[in-house]
């Protein structure tokens, strides 16, 4: 894929001049750094106020703060659809200023909020656009598109409607494939998924995570959604009205150490309970006794009903004996992974009527449950061992 042939290329003309330890450098090496970046709009608003941050290689950095605070400014000033007022932008150590825009853009996918598509051009033309831009023939630049909506879970059929014949969280789809299309390094996302419905967008957040471990782009994401930011970065940096950078650390480390009373009201209430889910578990799994439908129940209380497969229906609350029947199944409460976090296993033990936790593997086959008061003694032993480390990169 040229994905790959563009990084190695990088790499090797790199080796060249510098030889090995270069090259570790490079690849290790910050992709993206904002030099003391103020912005201050004709009006005199300041938008972005003296931003130092950097965007490391190949990771999600997110930039998150209220409506207002300067996140789409400086997202902005990085492929210089907006210049910086003073401070500076460098690309792999190189200043932005002194790239011409169009060779910078080149190099910067961008999705911007609603997917921002062509209304009157259809789905593949749309992600064809850039690569024709560059001057690919249209067999090339349709080829590229296609493997594209497949690879953004869009159906082949889909390329020949118009954007308004989408759903919301298709036209995003549509946006992430767009900006994909000529393999740029860098990604620059501004609130992609706010258009679309909580469900929507959980199940897009988990698809950029998949495709992202894949491709490992240097994205920069802009939302004003906390919960989004400490899933899907790497690195967040919390920005206040002002356009001031008020924090920038890993999402465990934000939620268990705000910065300031700003920061801690900005990642809420429930954070000791989010920070739950950068903690992987050491929590005894025991065996569980399953049932299948049909199958005779032998009073003891709740008893958990699989499938022919081995995975979990339900629970049946067993007071008497009798046979398990389809129509007594309480849907249980969430399944935790067997390399679940913390926060899987507690919320998987709370929310089942048994009280026990069902743990799944990666094909959804019981594994064994586990109990509420020996995931609390394993989050007590976690806060021992003191302050949540950071979460490995996606
Ligand atoms: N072209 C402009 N001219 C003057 N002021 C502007 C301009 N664009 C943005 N601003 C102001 O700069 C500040 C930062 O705007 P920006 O769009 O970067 O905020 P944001 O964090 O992206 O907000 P939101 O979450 O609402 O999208 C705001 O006060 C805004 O009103
Ligand atoms: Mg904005």
């Amino acid at each position: 894929m040229s994905l790959s042939a563009g990084h190695a290329h990088r790499m090797r003309s790199v080796a060249c001049q510098n030889g090995q330890l270069s090259v570790v450098a490079v690849t290790l090496g910050r992709m993206i750094r904002f030099d003391r970046v103020t912005k201050t709009y004709p009006g005199g608003t300041v938008a972005v106020d003296d931003l130092t941050l950097e965007v490391p290689r190949g990771r999600i950095t997110v930039l998150v703060g209220p409506s207002g605070c300067g996140k789409t400014t400086s997202l902005r000033m990085v492929n210089r659809m907006i210049e910086p007022t003073s401070g500076t932008i460098y690309l792999d150590g190189v200043d932005t200023a002194t790239i011409p825009p169009t060779e910078l853009r080149r190099g910067i996918g961008y999705v911007i909020q609603q997917g921002g598509l062509f209304p009157h051009r259809t789905v593949e033309q749309n992600v064809m656009t850039v690569p024709r831009l560059l001057g690919w023939s249209t067999a090339k630049a349709r080829e590229r598109a296609r493997e594209l909506l497949e690879v953004v879970g869009l159906a082949p059929e889909l390329g020949r409607r118009y954007p308004g014949q989408l759903s919301g969280g298709q036209q995003q789809r549509v946006g992430v494939a767009r900006a994909l299309a000529a393999d740029p390094p860098v990604l620059l996302m501004d609130e992609p998924f706010s258009a679309v419905d909580p469900v929507v967008r959980e199940g897009l957040q988990d698809e950029l995570l998949t495709l992202q471990a894949r491709l490992q782009k240097t994205i920069l994401l802009v939302t004003h959604d906390i919960d989004e930011a400490v899933k899907l970065g790497n690195e967040v940096a919390v920005l206040r009205v002002g356009g001031r950078l008020a924090q920038v650390d890993p999402p465990a480390r934000l939620l268990a150490e705000p910065a300031d009373d700003f920061v801690a009201s900005f990642v809420g209430r429930d954070r000791g309970y989010r920070s739950l889910a950068f903690q992987g578990a050491q929590v005894q799994i025991h065996p569980e006794r399953a049932v299948r439908v049909g199958d005779a129940l032998d009073g003891s209380g709740w008893q958990l009903v699989v499938d022919d497969a081995g995975r979990p229906l339900g629970w049946i609350d067993s007071d008497h004996e009798g046979i398990a029947s389809a129509d007594d199944l309480r849907l249980g409460g969430t399944l935790a992974r067997q390399d679940g976090t913390l926060r899987a296993y507690l919320d998987a033990a709370l929310s089942s009527p048994s009280r026990r936790g069902v743990v799944v593997d990666d094909d959804g086959v019981l594994v064994g449950i586990v109990r509420p008061a020996e995931v609390l003694e394993a989050i007590e032993a976690a806060g021992r061992a003191g302050a949540a480390g950071s979460r490995e990169p996606a």
